[in-house]
């Protein structure tokens, strides 16, 4: 899709990749809506935009947890700018690291990594049949394809966050409906050193893992693969070359695979 004169919304646009994807869009001559828990931070990043394109961004405090606040993000989109056409469903939250995750650890990331995907696509899927277009785009991560040592609820809710995006595109995909799904690796942002800021030794694992098996990228060069994917409709978005063929290697071999992955475990939690 091209996305100049289109409207998207980019939620967790406050900052990372998705203050990025939100600039990128900009700078295509797309209008944007940021969404951000943070509403400071939504805003910073649309009078940057507004800086370089005037009129071209909005901000909104809003909190994708909440399925009012998705539909009230859409709806100030439609109003103000005219029908979305693209949405990144990009906030996402780590969880905590083990088996001590209580319900409302394992509800509230949920929450955010995978129903506000869902409460999305259930506002906007219909009314882009109408229209005949619309693109959905799904920040997953190379932990939806493989998993994330040190964090089931990211694991978990990861790999959900990929099964959507695949069920939306099969679905739709002949009614107009692009979907893309981003799953990158270790990007330069808050949420990579959460884990090891946690001071929990799993959580320190879970950020030492993503550190460790590749390049850690900028949120920039993340938003330009995205961008460049979202140009061309191809489904799955890899900015790390490398987990393509992880993901190969686990689908040939799912049990060396898991082995290799406790070695792998093991050596960050310094136990082989
Ligand atoms: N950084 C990485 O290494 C990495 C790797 C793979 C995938 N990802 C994914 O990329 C996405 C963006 O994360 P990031 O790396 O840019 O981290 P980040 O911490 O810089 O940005 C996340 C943003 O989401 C916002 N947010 C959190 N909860 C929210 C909520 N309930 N409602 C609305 N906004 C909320 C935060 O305020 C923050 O601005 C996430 O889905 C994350 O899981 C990140």
């Amino acid at each position: 899709m091209k996305v100049a004169q289109k409207v998207a919304i980019v939620t967790g646009g406050g900052g990372g990749i998705g203050g990025a994807i939100a600039e990128r869009l900009a700078a295509q001559g797309a209008k944007v809506m940021v969404a951000d828990l943070d509403p400071t931070a939504a805003a910073a990043v649309a009078n940057r935009i507004n800086d370089r394109h005037p009129g071209s961004a909005l901000a909104e405090g809003a909190d994708v947890a909440n399925a009012d606040h998705i539909r009230r993000i859409i709806e100030r989109a439609e109003t103000e700018f005219g029908p979305v056409a693209l949405y990144f469903a990009n906030a996402g939250v780590g969880g905590a690291p083990g088996l001590e995750a209580s319900d409302a650890d394992w509800d509230h990331v949920l929450d955010v990594n995978l129903r506000a995907h869902i409460r999305a696509a259930q506002q906007l899927v219909p009314k882009w049949i109408e229209r005949g277009e619309g693109y959905f785009v799904t920040t997953a991560s190379a932990a939806g394809l493989l998993t994330q040592i040190g964090s089931a609820t990211y694991a978990v809710t990861k790999h959900a966050a990929v099964g959507f995006a695949e069920w939306l595109s099969v679905t739709y995909g002949d009614q107009g409906i692009c979907v893309s799904c981003l799953c990158p690796m270790g990007v330069d942002t808050a949420m990579l050193y959460a884990g090891r800021d946690s001071g929990d030794p799993l959580g320190v694992a879970a950020t030492q893992a993503v550190m460790s098996a590749g390049e850690v990228l900028q949120p920039a060069q993340v938003a330009d693969v995205v961008l460049d994917a979202v140009d061309r409709e191809t489904f799955l978005v890899l900015p790390h070359g490398n987990v393509l063929s992880m993901y190969q290697q686990k689908g040939s071999d799912y049990d060396r695979w898991i082995r290799g992955m406790r070695r792998y475990q093991g050596s960050l939690l310094g136990h082989v």
